[in-house]
C-alpha cells in the first residue's frame, strides 16, 4: 500500500492520528559528524537521519560527512552507515537508500590536526557547490567528551564555527563532569559560539512523552489548579532500567548514576513538571523558567547528603529469570569499584508552588524492569466519611508513563458494588500506542531535526546545565569525603538498597509498586 493510502486508511480508522505532521523541511545543509565510527553514530544518529529520510524531512542536497580517526573510506563510511540501518531500521528502501548514500562522505583525521580541518572546510565548501547546500553546517559532537575541547578549538581557529550559511555545534551529554569542567566547556564553546549556535543534547527532551508532560499541563485547563502544594502531597519520579552498565565499563567508571542519569535526565524531567508556565513555547521562555526549577532546589549541605541521598551498587542476581554478574565483574569494571549503580534522593523545590513538597527521585541499572513514570501523589482526603473502613483511603495518584507502555494513569476510589460500602481502587488509563495507533519517533529523529531547523527549545541551555551541576556537585563532593556504603549493597533484579524505602518511610511514604 503507498504512504498516502496507508495514511487515509490510518485516518479513517483513527481520527486522532490526523495532523501529526508539520511542514518543517530544514534548509540544505551538510552534517558533520565528529566520532563517526563510534557507537552513537551507529547506533542513534545513523537510524534517525534515515528514517527522517524516509519520511521525506531532510532537504535536497542533505550531506553527512563523516569525520574520525579511523583510516576509513568513503565507501567504507557509507557500508557501515548501511548494515546501522539494516540493524536498526531494517532492509533500506533502494529509492531512498539511493538519494541518502549519494550524500555520504567521510574524512579520516586527527581531532587536533589542522590540517585535518582544511579538508574538512574544502569538502564543505565543494558540496555547498555540488549540492546547493549554501554554506549551512550542523558540526555534531559525537565522540568521547575528552576530544571535545580539541574540536571546539580547532572549529573556532580554523574559520568553521561562522560559515556562509548558518552553523550550529551538537554536543552530546556528558556536558562537563561536575560543576567546574561544565562551566569551563561553556567558557571555551563560548569563545568560538554564540549561545544561538549551541545544541547541548538530553535525548529525554527528545521522546515524546517527556514533551507531552508541558501540553498536559498547559494545554488542559483542570490540572493546573490542582498542581501545587495545597494539593500535590509528593512527586516520585522513576526511571528504572534493567540493563546493566553493558559494553560502556571504561565511561561508566568514571561517571556513575548521579552524573549519568540524575544530573540530566532525573532533573529534566523534573523541571518540566515542576515548572511555571511560560509565556510562550519559545526556546527562551521555555528555559527560562526551567531554570527557575533548578535555581529554587536548596544545595545541600554535607550532613543533608547521608540523609537525603542513597546510593547503591548491584551484586550478582537474577533478571527475566537468568542469572546475571554483579557490576564489579562486569567488563571494564575494577573489582574493588565503588562507583554507583541507583541513585535515590529527595529534593525540595523552594517557591511558592511547591514549598514543603518533596520530589524523590530514583535511577538504576539491573533493577527489575524497565520504565520511567513521573508520579503525582495528591493529599490524602481532609475527612474519613467512611469510618468503618478503617482510617485509610489511598490517595489519588497521576501517573505520567514515560517508557514503555507510554501513557497517564489516574488513580481514584471507587464503591465497590455490593451491599456494603466497599471501596477500591481504580486506575483510568490513556495508552498512546492504542489512542493513535502510530509508530512513536526516536528522541533523536526529533532532536536532529530541531537542530537542523533551528529551534533549541529542547536542548539544554549554558545557565540550565550549570545549575543542574550545582545541585549535584554538593553530592558528589560529599561522597568523596565520605566512606562509600558496603557494596554491592543490592542484589541485581530487586529494586534497590534497603535504605532507599528507609528514604520515604522516614517521612510516612513509600515507593510506588512499578
Ligand atoms: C543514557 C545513559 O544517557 O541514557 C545510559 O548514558 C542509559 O546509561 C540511557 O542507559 C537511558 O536512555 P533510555 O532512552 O533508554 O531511557
Amino acid at each position: 500500500m503507498s504512504n498516502a493510502r496507508t495514511a487515509v486508511k490510518l485516518l479513517m480508522e483513527n481520527p486522532l492520528a490526523a495532523g501529526l505532521r508539520l511542514e518543517r523541511i530544514p534548509a540544505p545543509h551538510v552534517l558533520v559528524i565528529f566520532g563517526a565510527s563510534g557507537d552513537l553514530t551507529h547506533r542513534k544518529i545513523v537510524p534517525a537521519l534515515y528514517r527522517l529520510a524516509l519520511q521525506n524531512w531532510l532537504p535536497t542536497g542533505f550531506s553527512i560527512v563523516g569525520f574520525s580517526r579511523r583510516p576509513w573510506t568513503s565507501d567504507v563510511f557509507r557500508a557501515h552507515v548501511e548494515e546501522a540501518i539494516r540493524t536498526y531500521v531494517g532492509p533500506p528502501d533502494p529509492t531512498v537508500w539511493e538519494n541518502f548514500a549519494r550524500g555520504i562522505h567521510y574524512l579520516s583525521g586527527q581531532y587536533d590536526d589542522p590540517r585535518a580541518y582544511r579538508e574538512l572546510l574544502a569538502l564543505l565548501r565543494r558540496l555547498d557547490a555540488e549540492r546547493g547546500t549554501g554554506g549551512n553546517r550542523l558540526f555534531y559532537l559525537a565522540t568521547p567528551p575528552s576530544v571535545f575541547p580539541e574540536i571546539i578549538q580547532r572549529l573556532g581557529r580554523d574559520g568553521l564555527a561562522e560559515g556562509p550559511g548558518w552553523t550550529r555545534l551538537v554536543i552530546e551529554k556528558p556536558f562537563g563532569h561536575d560543576l567546574t569542567s561544565a562551566r569551563e566547556l561553556n567558557a571555551l564553546v563560548r569563545r568560538f559560539f554564540r549561545e544561538e549556535q549551541i545544541y547541548r543534547i538530553d535525548h529525554y527532551l527528545g521522546k515524546e512523552t517527556v514533551q507531552n508532560i508541558l501540553v498536559f499541563r498547559f494545554a488542559n485547563a483542570i490540572f493546573e489548579p490542582i498542581w501545587n502544594r495545597r494539593y500535590v502531597d509528593h512527586v516520585q519520579i522513576t526511571v528504572a532500567e534493567q540493563v546493566g552498565v553493558e559494553h560502556r565499563g571504561g565511561y561508566y567508571e568514571q561517571a556513575g548514576a548521579l552524573r549519568d542519569m540524575v544530573q540530566n535526565h532525573l532533573l529534566q524531567l523534573l523541571t518540566l513538571t515542576a515548572m511555571e508556565p511560560p509565556i510562550a513555547f519559545e526556546a527562551d521562555d521555555v528555559r527560562d523558567k526551567k531554570v527557575d526549577v533548578l535555581r529554587a532546589i536548596p544545595r545541600y549541605r554535607v550532613e543533608d547528603v547521608a540523609r537525603y541521598v542513597v546510593r547503591g551498587q548491584y551484586g550478582p542476581g537474577w533478571i527475566m529469570g537468568q542469572p546475571v554478574p554483579g557490576y564489579r565483574q562486569e567488563p571494564k569494571i575494577n573489582p574493588q569499584s565503588t562507583t554507583e549503580t541507583y541513585v535515590a534522593l529527595r529534593l525540595q523545590v523552594n517557591n511558592w508552588r511547591w514549598q514543603g513538597v518533596p520530589f524523590y527521585l530514583r535511577t538504576g541499572k539491573r533493577l527489575p524492569k524497565r520504565v520511567t513514570e513521573i508520579a503525582v501523589q495528591f493529599r490524602e482526603v481532609p475527612h474519613l466519611l467512611f469510618p468503618e473502613l478503617g482510617t485509610f483511603i489511598n490517595p489519588n495518584v497521576l501517573a505520567l508513563r514515560i517508557q514503555p507502555d507510554e501513557g497517564i494513569s489516574l488513580r481514584f476510589e471507587v464503591k465497590q458494588p455490593g451491599p456494603s460500602m466497599l471501596i477500591r481502587s481504580v486506575n483510568m488509563e490513556f495508552l498512546y500506542g492504542r489512542a493513535f495507533g502510530v509508530r512513536t519517533p526516536d528522541a533523536y529523529e526529533r532532536l536532529m531535526l530541531d537542530a537542523m531547523l533551528g529551534d533549541q527549545t529542547l536542548f539544554t541551555r549554558a545557565d540550565e546545565v550549570e545549575q543542574a551541576w550545582q545541585v549535584i556537585d554538593p553530592i558528589l563532593q560529599a561522597w568523596a569525603e565520605q566512606e562509600p556504603p558496603a557494596f554491592p549493597n543490592y542484589e541485581a533484579g530487586t529494586w534497590g538498597p534497603d535504605e532507599a524505602n528507609t528514604l520515604l518511610q522516614r517521612e510516612g511514604r513509600r515507593w510506588r509498586r512499578l
